[in-house]
């Protein structure tokens, strides 16, 4: 069985728990895009751990963990996660595995970043500050440096270098830090020792296993709306978070997955720029930002919060092929006295769909709203569908008869077994 996890939305959807629950049997873990951008919270012996590269399937004891060639790596960032799990007694020897063909992200794609967001003011897309975008841009214009270079170490030296000179060039027009090349060089020798025992051929490793019916679990970071083509570009992440990135991040032909679960938040959140169409602000904002812990896992920030945003989902469900849904956090709308959710959209009094928008129309159209009446028990404890209140039942339902797509699991808080199965 190969089953594909997909956050549906703007990122933040709960994929870490369903990933948990539905990784319990699978022999291999997967990330496929992205990079430390994303984040996932790993609770270890009482102790809470948060990890941005490494697949959360490996805290299962039988499951291989593998960082597909389409996940663009800090080094620094990954050698700390296997450090913090090595000082739990958690070894990754054979159990994590590392494509050659992962791009780097270098410190001045960092340095970038954060340059080009300070020059873009008040436009600053909010971006996560890793180097995510300048690391994909010199991927895309043959300026990128992968895993193979720095496996062969003299390729790493002199492609380094080159890169260092021309971004000293551009940091020193800023005023910027430059890079120090001959530093720099003396980590990443130290590094390469490191990394080195896990860096296989994962698309054969993943080949073959797929041929032996092995269970394979692919881990989506973000969320479609993210998406590098069908976000409102600029207000993107820089990879593709759809589900042909499971092809071309890890080799596995779409056919081959056989359930692709989409994960969907009760309600929307969004951290930094861009539109929101059914963004909530004030005194309600806050109250589900606190009830529903909405802050960034990777830079800590507030999230913007919203309604149910059903024009964007339907998108979603379609160009990933979803197959069920898993709804989380149902429990944080408990008390809120009427429920929105939107069911289109309408822009100069006409109808216009998610795919004809960009930034410029998401920003100023109209949502559609359908408002239900809300609930004030508490759920968190409820384990079948029959016991929930009835508005929340009817809130439920209506999501899927739109969506025209089954809701598998309705979970109920972060405990592990806080879950409805439908
Ligand atoms: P970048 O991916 O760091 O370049 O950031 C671009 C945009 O994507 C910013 O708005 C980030 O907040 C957002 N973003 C990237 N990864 C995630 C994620 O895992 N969850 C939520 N937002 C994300």
């Amino acid at each position: 069985m190969t089953t594909a996890v997909l956050g549906l939305q703007w990122g933040d959807e709960g994929k870490g728990k369903v990933v948990d629950l539905l990784g319990k049997d699978a022999d291999f873990a997967v990330r496929f895009h992205g990079g430390n951008n994303a984040g996932h919270t790993v609770v270890i012996k009482d102790k809470k751990f948060f990890f941005h590269l490494i697949p959360s399937g490996v805290f299962n004891k039988k499951t291989i963990g593998v960082i597909g060639n389409g996940v663009i790596i800090d080094l620094e960032v990954l050698l700390d996660e296997i450090n913090t799990l090595k000082s739990e007694e958690i070894s990754l020897k054979n159990k994590l595995f590392i494509s050659p063909r992962c791009h780097l992200i270098l410190p001045y794609h960092k340095a970038l970043d954060e340059a080009y967001e300070k020059m873009r003011g008040k436009e600053a897309l909010g971006t996560t500050g890793r180097g995510i975008g300048p690391c994909f841009a010199d991927k895309v214009s043959y300026n990128g440096i992968r895993i193979y270079e720095l496996i062969h170490f003299d390729l790493f030296e002199e492609k380094f270098g080159f890169q260092a000179e021309i971004k000293n060039k551009i940091l020193k027009s800023l005023d910027l830090k430059l890079i120090n090349i001959k530093q720099e060089l003396t980590k990443y020798k130290k590094i390469k020792d490191k990394i080195e025992p896990y860096v296989v051929d994962t698309y054969a490793l993943l080949y073959d296993a797929h041929r032996q019916n092995k269970n394979i679990l692919f881990e989506g970071a973000h969320g479609t709306m993210l998406d590098i083509d069908w976000s409102p570009y600029p207000y993107s992440t820089g990879s593709n978070t759809v589900t042909g990135a499971i092809n071309t991040g890890s080799g596995l032909p779409i056919k081959s997955i056989d359930r692709i679960v989409g994960i969907v938040k009760a309600y929307t959140s969004r951290v930094g720029g861009g539109p929101l169409p059914t963004e909530i602000e004030g005194g309600l904002a806050k109250k589900i930002r606190e009830k529903g812990h909405e802050y960034g896992t990777t830079t800590g920030r507030p999230r913007r919060v919203g309604w149910l945003d059903l024009a964007a989902l339907k998108f979603s469900c379609q160009i990933n092929n979803v197959t069920d849904i898993v709804l989380t956090k149902l429990d944080v709308l408990s008390g809120v006295p009427s429920v929105k959710i939107c069911v289109g959209y309408k822009l100069g009094g006409k109808k216009i769909d998610y795919s004809a928008c960009g930034y410029r129309e998401l920003a100023i159209l109209t949502p559609i709203y359908k408002t239900f009446d809300g609930w004030s028990e508490d759920i968190t404890n409820i384990r079948n569908v029959n016991n929930l209140p009835k508005n929340c039942q009817k809130y439920i339902k209506f999501i899927e008869s739109q969506l025209q797509v089954p809701i598998s699991i309705v979970s109920v808080s972060p405990e592990r077994s806080a879950n409805i199965f439908l």
